[in-house]
């Protein structure tokens, strides 16, 4: 009997592939915890999948090593590259649609990004996050209310963005403090503040990741945003960024899949002498607005486990 090929592979030869893949699954049986079960041999089962479809070679196997290896060495307590590879994988965002299915009206969540730090200074309602970095001022304002529409007073409001060279604060070894605030909003769930107009800047790509990407003729940039991690008791955590309408970088590709057209806000360009909201005087500078009404969805759960990813320590 001859042995007929389904893509280049014959039957005895996809036979022998897939007992082999069968033995490694059910290395898996008696695995206790019944979760890490599921995970172990749905793993080996994609993982074999993958290298069977690809017919991948002894030699692209030694390269994939290698990546990985790199991406081990150059990571420690300030630069966390496997976290980098997942978020250009796109397998944060995933992880984030997985966890955070759509609740009425919530605001969309997004990456959280390796740039938040526990230590921002609080600002009043009015107050200026900038902190001396460079860019344009931008007044940012709105409210934060529950899926119903009821005002979240006091709802805690952290943010923090890059300066317009597109670098944030913990990129400089300065130890300075700059483009960062938490903030509380008023009894009526309304909060505004002093930031910067974002700017499209791009990811640390000095590494393996990095290569990658030049690689596959993707771009490390970032579409310009602002990041946000608000919470209120009984609600779950909101982590989200808005973005900045027209900015070409959402055509181009946000280089970590973070965009969603919800976050995508108007950032009102002011010309320079245009009164601003709170009197503040600019000195005649141009400046920039925009509107943000937070909804957060009901629950506990905070979204992510954000507050372990270590701070990237990259420029300067
Ligand atoms: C950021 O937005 O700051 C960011 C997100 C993912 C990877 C690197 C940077
Ligand atoms: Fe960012």
């Amino acid at each position: 009997m001859t042995d007929t090929t389904t893509d280049g592979v014959s039957t005895t030869q996809a036979a022998i592939e897939q007992k082999l893949t069968d033995s490694v699954i059910a290395s898996f049986d008696n695995t206790p915890d019944e979760r890490l079960k599921t995970l172990m041999q749905a793993l080996v089962k994609h993982l074999h999948a993958f290298i069977r479809e690809v017919r991948l070679s002894e030699d692209e196997w030694s390269q994939a090593i290698e990546f990985l290896t790199k991406a081990g060495h150059i990571t420690d307590d300030k630069r966390q590259e496997f976290i980098l590879l997942s978020d250009v994988l796109g397998a944060s965002m995933q992880t984030i649609a997985v966890n955070n299915p759509a609740s009425g009206n919530a605001t969309e969540a997004t990456v959280f990004g390796p740039f938040f730090t526990q230590d921002a200074p609080e600002i009043p309602i009015g107050g200026d996050l900038s902190g001396g970095a460079a860019g344009q001022s931008c007044w940012v304002e709105g409210t934060v209310t529950d899926t119903a529409g009821n005002p979240l007073a006091g709802a805690r409001i952290e943010v923090w963005e890059a300066d317009e060279d597109g670098f944030y604060d913990v990129q400089y070894n300065d130890g300075r403090t700059a483009g960062r605030a938490h903030l509380y909003a008023d009894t009526e769930g309304r909060y505004g503040f002093w930031g910067l107009t974002p700017t499209p800047y791009p990811i640390p790509h000095d590494g393996p990741v990095g290569k990658m990407l030049e690689a596959t003729n993707r771009s490390p940039v970032r579409a310009s945003h602002l990041h946000f991690m608000v919470s209120a008791p009984g609600q779950r955590t909101l982590v989200t960024h808005i973005f900045v309408e027209g900015d070409p970088q959402i055509e181009i590709g946000d280089s970590v899949f973070g965009v969603k057209d919800s976050l995508i806000k108007t950032f009102a360009t002011q010309s320079p002498g245009t009164p601003t909201p709170d009197g503040r005087d600019l000195g005649g500078a141009s400046w920039s607005r925009a509107r943000f009404d937070i909804v957060l969805a009901p629950g506990m759960k905070t979204q992510q486990p954000p507050l372990s990813r270590p701070k990237e320590k990259t420029h300067g």
